[in-house]
Parts: structure tokens; C-alpha cells; sequence
């Protein structure tokens, strides 16, 4: 069975674990059918290379803000120039502070963008709300226009300009947000779909309106692979049980794909190092590849080009 797809997506890799495993890594005993393997048209924009800092003391509580502030600058370069090159950007993490850089990046070439957050946390702790220190919590602040004022310049950080409004983001899979963070959710009025809502409305309806809300504008879609359910996806830094099924994080791609619209893919937290088997490993490396695929048109009913003849 081969699948076609003739759209374009270009990959910015950012990890080096990502290249090894998709070139490598197997699951289920068959060989993980890797973007290399599948008959999308991409270019590989190569691997990054982030510059080391000996001194990058804590900032208050925030870890490692001069790595984080300077790799992003890096990424935010990349993206911009992916998209000025016409193409659609795909980063693969990694930690999702790189989430910072590349929607920069992207906003940079395309201008006004909606962001669909699919995650278990928010990711929106300002560096003064923050209780673990750690920037993978904080990439939303430093994008939302909104709270500018509330987030303090770290080390390398200055060269970041807000380029989000509130109204145009959304998440999916909410279900471990800190205090601070759903209060400025609430101030914000921020649109969120928590696990609650996808139980409500079920994710067709929650797909449906995520899209109704957001209106004609080129869509960033950030996923980090601990939305989905841990007995999925348990290969990841911050596991929390209740997530989306495989089958909802993937109905989520596939709909987001028919608008059309979608411009800008970042797949995050995708950890090897935290998987406690081999199997952890292959299966949430594995959901991650079926995400992306899923991102660019292959389809559960199956696929073919458009010009397929019958032999
Ligand atoms: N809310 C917690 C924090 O601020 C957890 C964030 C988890 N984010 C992630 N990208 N894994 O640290
Ligand atoms: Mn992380
Ligand atoms: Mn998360
Ligand atoms: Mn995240």
C-alpha cells in the first residue's frame, strides 16, 4: 500500500535523536515508516546547532534562559526563512520553549496567525508565575501580545517581539494547568478546549468549533506529543495521565489539514530518554510520525494521486 501525498513540508530538525529514530527506530517489529520512507516532497533544512553557555546562571528561579533566548533566535531565523521560501515549516523537538522561536519565525514571514496549542499544560507561566523554572512552561507568555508587560526580559531574550493576540489561540487537551496560569487563561479569555470539553463535545465538535473560532488566518499548530495520553505517548518529560486517545490526537491533524491553512507544524517534548522500554520509545516516536503524516493529507481511508490509473 502506498501512500500519496503531494504536498510540500519542509523540516527544520532539531534534535538529533529525531533523525536517528526516524531513519532507525521500528515499532510493532515493522520498521516505523519514517518521512524519509513516505512519498511526501520535503526538504530537510538540517539540524541546528545551539550554542553552549557556561554562564548561564538562574534568573530568578528560570533555568537556563541564555540557551533557551539564543537557540530560539536561531530557530526563529530558520522558520522565517522556510516560510519566505514559501513552504511549510515543520520543527521537530524537543523542548517546547522552541515553540517561542518558531511561531516568532513564522509570524515574522506571514504576519497575523492563529495558534492551536494541543497540549496537557498551557505553557503561558510569565518567568514571575512560574513554579518549576523550567522555559518548556513559559512560551506562551513571551508570544501574547497581551502580556508583554508582565513578562520581564531574560539573557537573550530581547531580540523577541509579541506577535499572538489572545483571541487567536486555542488549546486542546488541557488538563494540567498551574493557578497562575488558569487565571490568566480567564483574564485573557482565552478559548480552551481541557479534556473536559473534548469529553463533552467529543473532538468532531471541538475540532469544528477550534476552527469556527479561529477564521481565515494561517494556522500554527503546536503540538506537544504529552497531549496525548501517556499509555500512548509515555516517552515524554512531563507525562500526565487522561489524555487524548491516538485516535483524537490524530482526528486533530487530519482536520486541521483540510482547512488548508495549516502553515506551521511544531511536534515537541518527543523524549527517547524517557521511555523506560524500547516499546515506550517506538510507540510515542511512532505517534508522533502518524501526527505529522496526518498534518499533511495521508488519510485513514486510504490515499491516491490524483492522476492514479487503473492498471
Ligand atoms: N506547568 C508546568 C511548568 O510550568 C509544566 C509545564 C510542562 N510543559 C511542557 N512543555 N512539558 O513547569
Ligand atoms: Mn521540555
Ligand atoms: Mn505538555
Ligand atoms: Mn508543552
Amino acid at each position: 500500500v502506498c501512500i500519496y501525498v503531494h504536498v510540500c513540508l519542509c523540516l527544520c530538525l532539531c534534535l538529533r535523536i529525531w533523525q536517528t529514530l526516524f531513519s532507525k527506530a521500528t515499532y510493532r517489529g515493522k520498521p516505523i515508516k519514517s518521512l524519509n520512507q513516505s512519498n511526501f516532497i520535503y526538504i530537510d533544512y538540517g539540524n541546528l546547532q545551539f550554542e553552549e553557555f557556561a554562564d548561564d546562571e538562574p534568573v530568578g528561579v528560570v533555568k537556563n534562559a541564555k540557551a533557551v533566548g539564543s537557540a530560539n533566535q536561531r530557530l526563529s531565523e530558520a522558520v522565517h526563512a522556510i516560510k519566505k521560501d514559501g513552504h511549510t515549516s515543520v520543527m521537530l523537538g524537543g523542548d517546547h520553549s522552541l515553540a517561542i522561536g518558531s511561531i516568532h519565525g513564522h509570524a515574522a514571514a506571514v504576519g497575523e496567525l492563529s495558534v492551536v496549542w494541543v497540549d496537557a499544560h498551557a505553557d503561558i507561566n510569565t518567568p514571575m508565575t512560574t513554579e518549576t523554572g523550567n522555559l518548556h512552561g513559559q512560551p506562551m507568555s513571551f508570544l501574547l501580545r497581551e502580556l508583554r508587560s508582565k513578562t520581564p526580559t531574560l539573557p537573550n531574550f530581547s531580540w523577541i517581539k509579541p506577535c499572538v493576540s489572545a483571541k487567536n489561540l486555542v488549546y486542546i487537551g488541557l488538563r494540567d494547568v498551574d493557578p497562575a496560569e488558569h487565571f490568566i487563561l480567564k483574564l485573557l479569555g482565552v478559548k480552551a478546549f481541557s479534556m473536559t470539553e473534548v469529553d463533552q463535545l467529543g473532538i468532531s465538535r471541538v475540532m469544528e468549533q477550534t476552527c469556527d473560532y479561529l477564521l481565515q488566518k494561517p494556522i500554527h499548530l503546536s503540538y506537544d506529543v504529552d497531549a496525548v495520553d501517556p499509555s500512548v505517548t509515555p516517552a515524554t518529560g512531563t507525562p500526565v495521565i487522561g489524555g487524548l486517545t491516538y485516535r483524537e490526537g490524530l482526528y486533530v491533524t487530519e482536520y486541521l489539514c483540510q482547512t488548508g491553512r495549516l502553515s506551521a507544524v511544531d511536534m515537541v517534548e518527543v523524549n527517547p530518554l524517557r521511555g523506560q522500554t524500547e516499546q515506550e520509545v517506538q510507540s510515542t516516536v511512532g505517534t508522533a510520525v502518524d501526527l505529522l503524516l496526518g498534518c499533511f493529507g495521508r488519510q485513514r481511508e486510504g490515499n491516491h494521486a490524483p492522476d492514479y490509473q487503473l492498471p
